[in-house]
C-alpha cells in the first residue's frame, strides 16, 4: 500500500514545501506520496517564497510548481502521516483531529533527529540563511524518514 506523506508549517510558502520537495526527491513515487499544507491561509493559491525555491534549486530540487493550500480536516483522512514543523502547527492541527485516532497520526518532523532543535525554525522574517539552515535540519529528518516510511 501506498504511504501518504503530509508536511504541514505555518504558512505553506517557506518550510513544508522544501519538506514537500526534500521527502520527494528521496523516495519511490509508487510507495509514497507527499504533500504540504498550511495551518495558516494567507498565502492559499501562492507559490511557495522565492527564497524556498532558490534555496530547493541549489540542491536540483523544484518546488516551483508547488501551490499553497490551507491544512483541512479532511487531511486527516487522507493522509497516513502528518509531520508538523514546530509546537505551534502541533496545536493547531491537532485542534482538527476527528479523535484520538486520528491525533496519532501527527508527530514533530524534527522528533527523534539526532542533535536537531526540537522544531524547524520559521524563517519567514529573517534572512537567507535561516533557509539554508531548514533545508539542512529537514534534509536531516526526510534521510531517517525514509529508513521508516
Ligand atoms: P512557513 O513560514 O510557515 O514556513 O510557510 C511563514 C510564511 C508566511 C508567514 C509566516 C510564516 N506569514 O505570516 O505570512
Amino acid at each position: 500500500m501506498k504511504k501518504k506523506v503530509l508536511m504541514v508549517c505555518l504558512g505553506n510558502i517557506c518550510r513544508s514545501p522544501l519538506a514537500e520537495g526534500i521527502l520527494r526527491s528521496k523516495v519511490d513515487p509508487n510507495k509514497v506520496e507527499v504533500d504540504s499544507a498550511g495551518t495558516a491561509g494567507y498565502h492559499v493559491g501562492n507559490p511557495p517564497d522565492s527564497r524556498s525555491i532558490d534555496t530547493a534549486k541549489k540542491y536540483n530540487i523544484d518546488i516551483s510548481q508547488q501551490r499553497c493550500r490551507k491544512f483541512i480536516r479532511e487531511d486527516y483522512f487522507q493522509f497516513d502521516h502528518i509531520f508538523v514543523m514546530d509546537k505551534a502547527n502541533y496545536t493547531d492541527v491537532l485542534a482538527l483531529a476527528p479523535d484520538e485516532t486520528y491525533r496519532a497520526k501527527v508527530r514533530l518532523l524534527l522528533e527523534g533527529v539526532e542533535s536537531s532543535p526540537a522544531e524547524v525554525p520559521d524563517p519567514y522574517y529573517g534572512g537567507h540563511d535561516g533557509f539554508e539552515l531548514v533545508f539542512q535540519l529537514l534534509d536531516q529528518a526526510c534521510e531517517k524518514l525514509v529508513n521508516e516510511l
